[in-house]
């Protein structure tokens, strides 16, 4: 998760009047890894897709060279993000991920930035004007990157180096059998920051002794992602009782088995959660099919929920999600959404999401779903 999450940044804008009762308009972009904030600009003037391109390329022109480049731009439908605004990243290599509806949760990061500098900033001064507000804000984004602690960072800012780098490498698992993947392409070129450990999650003693392997380890977030599914169409009282055995237990029991194996991993503030699915939801089922593989991931939302209960009282954040209807094998080439309009979201949701301790069911957009 951390690798993606620091090659992604997100985008958004927001508006503050001024005392003359002028609007200014403040574009701004954020680092979803690092949390560093940069002020792309501000007018009192037009705040349109000229404007907002201009900023792009005036950035484009200032590139600093970064260690990781920059992969994806996470924004949401405001037109001022339109097609010339996102050549200008195109033309940098940088793909522009736009948020599918206009959700106001959907680019959770940069929601969560203009709320804090609103809180600690702008709520308490009378702007005067544009010079005045850039004043405020480029003061602001200096203390916010190089002096303010973040909770999720372990309470160092932005510009400090990142102790969840240095806390472990990242740890990703693949099935045994299931040979060279993706996931080993990323950890050949990651630097030692992803390792791949091999484990089959149906099998309680693989799953015990992954947690001997990492027991000198300790992670920020552990997020289980493995799932199956069985003739889809198949009513519930016509499940041969292997398909539901593996369906269940994969989906349910298996997920839940390596966060309690691997739960005292993580650290006192960080995330724990599982890939659930918007078919786990009892209120929106409201067409059947997928039986089994519903009442898997309804199972799993329970026995979720009893998990984060037995850890109230922490500061530990918990999340169910639904990663939307995905071009996987699981989700087959009639899907709505590719990987890469899902994940950077999903990965967007779940970095906010541990800035707030307790259980949520989450969409790839930071949507509530309801259970
Ligand atoms: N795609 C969608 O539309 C969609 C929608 C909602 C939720 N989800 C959920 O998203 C998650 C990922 O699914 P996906 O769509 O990416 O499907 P996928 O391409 O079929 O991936 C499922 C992954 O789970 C792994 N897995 C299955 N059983 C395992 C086991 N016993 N031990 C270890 N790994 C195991 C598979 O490994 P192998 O490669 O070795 O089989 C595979 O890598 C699942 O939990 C799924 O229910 C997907």
């Amino acid at each position: 998760m951390r690798t993606q999450a620091s090659s992604i940044i997100a985008c958004d804008l927001f508006t503050v009047e001024s005392v003359k009762l002028t609007t200014l308009h403040v574009l701004f972009f954020t680092e979803l890894h690092t949390r560093r904030v940069l002020i792309g600009g501000v007018t009192d003037g037009a705040a349109n897709l000229a404007w907002a391109t201009q900023i792009a390329r005036n950035l484009s022109e200032a590139r600093e060279d970064r260690a990781e480049p920059i992969r994806f731009l996470v924004h949401d439908r405001d037109k001022r993000f339109g097609a010339t605004f996102d050549e200008v990243f195109k033309a940098d290599g940088i793909k522009p991920v736009r948020t599918p509806w206009p959700a106001p949760k959907a680019n959770a990061y940069a929601e969560r930035w203009i709320r804090t500098v609103r809180a600690e900033c702008l709520d308490r001064v009378m702007v005067l004007g544009r010079r005045h507000l850039e004043l405020l804000l480029s003061t602001y984004v200096k203390h916010y990157n190089e002096e303010r602690p973040h909770r999720s960072l372990g309470l160092k800012p932005p510009g400090e180096p990142q102790p969840l780098r240095a806390l472990s490498p990242d740890v990703g698992i693949v099935r045994a059998g299931t040979g060279r993947t993706p996931l080993h392409d990323l950890a050949d070129t990651s630097q030692g920051r992803v390792d791949v450990e091999v484990i089959d999650i149906n099998e309680p003693a693989q799953v015990a002794a992954l947690r001997e392997r990492l027991s000198d380890r300790r992670f920020d977030m552990l997020f289980t992602n493995a799932g199956t599914t069985n003739n889809e169409q198949t009513p519930i009282g016509q499940v041969p009782t292997n398909d539901f055995v593996t369906v269940m237990v994969t989906n349910a029991l298996s997920p839940m088995r390596v966060i309690e194996a691997l739960e005292d991993l993580v650290t006192p503030t960080g995330l724990i959660g599982a890939m659930s699915s918007g078919q786990g939801s009892i209120t929106n089922n409201t067409t059947a099919g997928r039986e089994v593989y519903r009442g898997s991931k309804a199972a799993l939302n329970m026995f979720m929920r009893s998990f984060a209960v037995r850890q109230s009282g922490t500061a530990r954040a918990f999340v169910l999600m639904a990663p939307g209807w995905v071009r996987t094998t699981l989700g087959g080439p009639d899907a709505h959404l590719g990987i890469e309009e899902s994940v950077p979201n999903l990965v967007n949701v779940l970095l906010a999401k541990r800035e707030r301790p307790g259980l949520e069911y989450l969409d790839y957009m930071g949507r509530t779903v309801p259970w």
